[in-house]
């Protein structure tokens, strides 16, 4: 059985390099694809209160352990706060609520998912909360800071509940300004990385604060064709690329291996989704080969600082545009 090699956070947490991503994964089959994952040999899998499917994700959990295929201790569990729950006297609640959907009693990593606060909606109106107001009628900022709700992130791990901080979507700048707030460092960033975005000065600002990255969607527009986005439909497929369709015929092994090797080479974690359960075998298998450094420059040279997830898609007004 294919597994995937491990990371040291900078807190000496083990992380593997390789996991599954849970966004878009249907909540009719989702705990038969997180059981067939652990089966696999998935040990991480990456959620999210918006993805709308974590108690789904807990049962798949509960019976691959039921069924003695895998111990709790022996999973790495992600899940991320979600913007409507900034404020400081949010976050405990809604963490516990979410291990609670898992049937667990700690993550192994909780993310704050995108550095932008919304006004709170109440689980009981609407759940997941989305990018709405309660109204469901408009988008509306909280005035919570940053570094009030980092602070909540920090008495998580102080208690115990989570066992490694992380923040997502985060630029330099902001990387800069958590530097000067937080008690305890972050130990994972998680931005969207592919060879239409490489952002390797955030990449180098991440090395120098130990901080362990991960890339998601890391098949660039696939994911976002999946949403129709027109942005998506204008460029080529990297799975079509021709240099990296040549490298993969090189290596013998897929278009899709060879773009999560060009991540976990350079210790990049990765966490592609998938709902088919021969591709989500391949993508676990990406670290059993080596692609040469010119092959890896090749692959990086194709870089157009292509966004795909930008929050402006999702309603956002401009002036809250938090990428410059
Ligand atoms: N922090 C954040 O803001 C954020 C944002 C986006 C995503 N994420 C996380 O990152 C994870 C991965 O990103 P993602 O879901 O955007 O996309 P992704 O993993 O880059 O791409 C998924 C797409 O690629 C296809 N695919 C998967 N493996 C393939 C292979 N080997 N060859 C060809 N096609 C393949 C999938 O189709 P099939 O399912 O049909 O295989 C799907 O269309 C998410 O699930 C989520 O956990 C985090």
């Amino acid at each position: 059985m294919p597994s995937a090699p491990t990371i040291k956070l900078s807190n000496g947490k083990e992380m593997p390099l390789v996991g599954f991503g849970l966004w878009k994964v249907d909540n009719a089959t989702c705990a038969e694809t997180v059981y067939n994952a652990i089966k696999t040999g998935y040990r991480l899998f990456d959620g999210a209160c918006d993805y709308g499917n974590e108690k789904e994700v807990g049962q798949g959990i509960k019976k691959a352990m039921d069924d003695g295929l895998v111990k709790r201790e022996e999973l790495f569990i992600v899940s991320k706060l979600w913007n409507t729950f900034h404020d400081k006297e949010r976050v405990k609640p809604i963490c516990k609520k979410q291990l609670e959907d898992y049937g667990i009693d700690y993550f192994d990593l909780y993310v704050i998912h995108f550095p932008i606060a919304l006004k709170y909606v109440d689980p009981s109106v609407r759940y997941p909360p989305s990018w709405q107001n309660e109204k469901g009628d408009a988008i509306e900022i909280s005035k919570t800071p940053l570094s009030v709700t980092y602070a909540a992130m920090e008495e998580l791990y102080e208690e115990g509940l989570i066992k490694a901080i992380g923040i997502s979507n985060y630029n330099t700048a902001l990387l800069l300004d958590l530097q000067r707030y937080a008690k305890t460092m972050p130990q994972c960033l998680q931005i969207e990385h592919h060879p239409y975005l490489v952002q390797q000065d955030l990449l180098n600002l991440c090395k120098e604060l130990k901080l362990t990255i991960t890339a998601y969607s890391s098949f660039g527009p696939a994911s976002f064709l999946e949403l129709e986005m027109e942005k998506a439909k204008n460029v080529p497929l990297l799975f079509d690329q021709q240099d990296i369709q040549a490298i993969a015929k090189k290596h013998n092994k897929s278009a899709g291996q060879v773009l999560l090797r060009w991540a976990t080479q350079r210790n990049i974690a990765v966490i592609p989704k998938s709902n088919n359960p021969d591709r989500l075998a391949q993508n676990l298998d990406v670290c059993s080969f080596d692609l040469e450094q010119s092959e890896i420059e090749k692959i990086s040279s194709l870089d157009k600082g292509l966004r795909f997830n930008n929050p402006l898609n999702y309603g956002l007004p401009p002036s809250v545009g938090i990428f410059g």
